[in-house]
């Protein structure tokens, strides 16, 4: 073999094994990154033991089609103002190092939910973060309806001691994006949501998943106590207004119940175009 050769085989040896002789050229650059990218994937698996224990469930994309999850149909189907709305949150919430939100309305059935899940849906698909979607309207739960899934298990089983986290997350098959269903409706939902079990779900989701986003489905803010209860978790907040219908009487009552909490926006609702 002639001394070329000899050392050109040599350092394909060496670049297999990721040699800091060949970061200087382009190619064994690249390659020790790919290494280290692929390095760094494994080492995130290996500290998020829960996510590789999460559920995975089939949906049915023509069902969320059909129920208005279109962030998840990428740029084609998402509308100019989901897409403002996901990077106006994004840079108010990096801002604010915030990293949890709450989505509610003063009324209810002013779209919440709806927004709640497509704005958890077109972050994960944004960016490189695991986005945790929860369904904390307790008393009327419908997250899982929306991705036509049957769902009997979720928060409420935890808050009464019935369930652990990581039995109860799901993954609807969607990269990057995690569910935590309600479970079966509670009626008295506000003074679970108040007991320390409550806190020990938020205090075990922030510190065992510090780089996830947490997205907060919650009841209507003046029918009960719930959200109230929920703004004591979060780092933010965002108040769904629908359009001709919510008055300027129960958005100034919503604002001033909520009035020491960090409200990042208002989402103006099924506004005709
Ligand atoms: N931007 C929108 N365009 C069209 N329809 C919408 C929009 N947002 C919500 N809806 C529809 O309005 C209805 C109520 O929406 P959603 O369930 O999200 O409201 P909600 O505020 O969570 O209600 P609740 O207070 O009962 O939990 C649903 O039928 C939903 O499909
Ligand atoms: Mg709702």
């Amino acid at each position: 073999m002639s001394k070329l050769k000899k050392a050109m085989e040599k350092a394909k040896v060496a670049r297999n094994v990721v040699s800091p002789d060949f970061i200087k050229d382009e190619e064994g650059l690249s390659a020790v990154l790919g290494h280290y990218a692929e390095k760094h994937a494994q080492v995130r698996k290996e500290i998020s033991p829960t996510y590789s224990r999460t559920r995975i469930v089939d949906i049915d994309e023509r069902v969320l089609e059909k129920n208005k999850i279109v962030s998840l149909f990428h740029e084609r189907a998402m509308t100019d103002q989901l897409k403002i709305l996901r990077t106006q949150v994004l840079n108010r919430m990096k801002q604010l190092g915030a990293n949890s939100l709450l989505v509610t309305s003063a009324d209810p059935g002013v779209g919440k939910t709806l927004t709640a899940i497509n704005l958890a849906v077109s972050i994960s698909q944004e960016v490189d973060q695991t986005v945790l979607l929860v369904d904390a309207d307790l008393r009327t739960p419908s997250i899982h309806r929306y991705f036509g899934l049957d769902i009997s298990k979720g928060l409420a089983d935890y808050l009464l001691h019935q369930a652990e986290l990581p039995d109860l997350l799901l993954n609807p098959r969607i990269e990057n994006l995690v569910v935590l269903p309600a479970g079966n409706g509670l009626p008295n939902s506000a003074e679970l949501l108040g007991a320390p079990r409550m806190e020990s779900l938020v205090k075990e989701i922030k510190g065992r998943y510090t780089d996830r986003f947490i997205i907060y489905d919650s009841p209507a803010l003046l029918s009960c106590a719930d959200p109230l209860v929920l703004s004591g978790f979060v780092d933010s907040l965002l108040l769904v207004v629908e359009a001709e219908k919510t008055s300027t009487k129960d958005i100034r009552q919503a604002f001033e119940v909520l009035r020491e909490k960090t409200i990042i926006g208002t989402v103006f609702n099924k506004a005709k175009g």
